[in-house]
């Protein structure tokens, strides 16, 4: 077991548990076990803890995660199914996912399920941080009550933080290396806490006022890309009906002021496209829809860039000298972002959904799965040489092969 310097000057053991070893929390794992401190990761999938143990990597598109495992899993990095295996423990990190329903709602009962089972193991002093990006007060009072309720403990006699995950799948460990991190805590003493904790490894830490400030940072992130990404969808929309290059246009219209995005098919993935609803979900609540109208317009701008693009892929079909529902279609790109293997909300895979129910002949290709995968999401399988028409969902473009 390593040991450390507490406050007192003396040396204290420590261990970290880090609940939830998915794209987000076993890197963050790896690396704490990495500055050379002992960590327990939770997770509910069996074969992930067996993986780890075993020293091998269940997320290879991560890069640098694979030596880290190798160096760590089933030595200073334990993973396991059991909660009460980390019952030694003396901080605790949740990072496990916040799904929203049909009606964009959070359903809160993962979390939930997390903070009652690290509640139980709680001791006098323990900090307990959570870094799954939350509706604004979700530590403070949702996180505070089930610790409470489980622990038997007030706050003041355990800690409770919030520092919110900002890292991209593909490059969280170099993300969790340099990028500023942030935390805040439900109050003074927590958040001190956590940020002397924290700075052990991560070097660029800041310590906000409030895990409620903590919280609002990550969203007004996912906010600002998501209305972003839809005035660049709206903007290329607008350009194209104009007959104007739309790229030559961005590249001289960005400078220190301005900074269009890119146009997509849309948003995906678990981040962008649900913080938006968070705050116009909480701002409906407390009636004041008015309020977040810009955020409500963005999201739905992005989530009908589906339908402009099928409409393009069906012109262009007809441009094919064969009957429109026999032109062999590519949608090349179905992850919802380029170079991921990751499906949540992506938009490119509704986008062939969408052309498939219509009833045209489509398929796809995706580096990232095999043709037995794209069989069980209900679609087929293509080669984009052997298609008529490739539609490249990550660089927009409609190209046909059959002239
Ligand atoms: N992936 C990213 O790029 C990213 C970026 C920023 C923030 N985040 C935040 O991280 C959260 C988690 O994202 P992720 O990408 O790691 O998700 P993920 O689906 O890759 O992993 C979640 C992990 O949690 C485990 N899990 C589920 N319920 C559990 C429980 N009750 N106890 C223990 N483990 C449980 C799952 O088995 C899985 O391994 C997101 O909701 C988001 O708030 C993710």
């Amino acid at each position: 077991m390593r040991m450390w310097e507490g406050s007192g000057n003396q040396a204290v053991m420590m261990k970290i548990a880090v609940i939830g070893l998915g794209k987000a929390g076993l890197p963050l794992a790896g690396v704490i076990a990495d500055s050379g401190l002992e960590v327990v990761g939770v997770d509910i999938d069996e074969r992930k803890c067996e993986d780890i143990n075993r020293g091998e990597n269940p997320i290879p598109e991560e890069r640098g995660l694979d030596e880290l495992i190798k160096r760590h899993g089933g030595k200073d990095l334990i993973a396991t199914t059991e909660y009460e295996d980390a019952k030694e423990c003396e901080i605790f990190i949740i990072i496990v996912p916040l799904f929203t329903d049909e009606n964009n709602i959070p359903d809160y009962r993962i979390i939930e399920s997390a903070f009652r089972n690290v509640g139980r193991l709680l001791k006098r002093g323990d900090l307990v941080v959570l870094e799954t990006s939350v509706p604004p007060r979700t530590t403070e009072e949702r996180a505070r009550k089930w610790m409470e309720e489980e622990s038997g403990l007030k706050l003041g006699e355990f800690y409770l933080a919030h520092s919110p995950e900002r890292i991209m799948t593909g490059f969280s460990i170099s993300r969790l290396r340099g990028f500023p991190k942030i935390v805040g805590g439900v109050d003074r003493e927590s958040g001190e806490k956590a940020f002397e904790i924290y700075k052990k490894f991560v070097p660029n830490l800041h310590l906000v006022s409030s895990a409620r400030v903590a919280e609002f940072i990550k969203l007004m992130e996912g906010c600002y890309r998501d209305v972003n990404i839809s005035l660049a969808n709206e903007l290329f929309k607008i350009a194209n009906e104009l007959g104007v290059d739309f790229y030559e246009a961005r590249t001289y219209a960005n400078h220190e002021y301005c900074h269009i995005h890119l146009p997509s098919t849309g948003v995906g993935g678990h981040c962008i496209p649900v913080y938006p609803w968070f705050l116009v979900k909480e701002m409906e609540k407390r009636d004041k829809f008015g309020y977040a109208k810009l955020l409500r317009t963005a999201r739905q701008i992005n989530d009908e860039m589906v339908n402009y693009w099928a409409e393009k892929i069906v012109l262009e079909c007809m441009k094919i000298n064969k009957p429109l529902n026999e032109v062999t279609i590519c949608v090349r790109g179905i992850s919802f972002r380029e170079g991921v293997k990751e499906l949540y909300n992506s938009r490119n895979l509704a986008l062939a959904k969408l052309l498939s129910e219509k009833g045209l002949n489509i398929y796809v290709y995706d580096q990232f799965y095999s043709s037995e995968e794209v069989w069980e999401m209900g679609l087929r399988w293509i080669e984009p040489e052997d298609a008529d028409l490739v539609f490249d969902s990550f660089r927009l473009t409609l190209e046909r092969r059959n002239k």
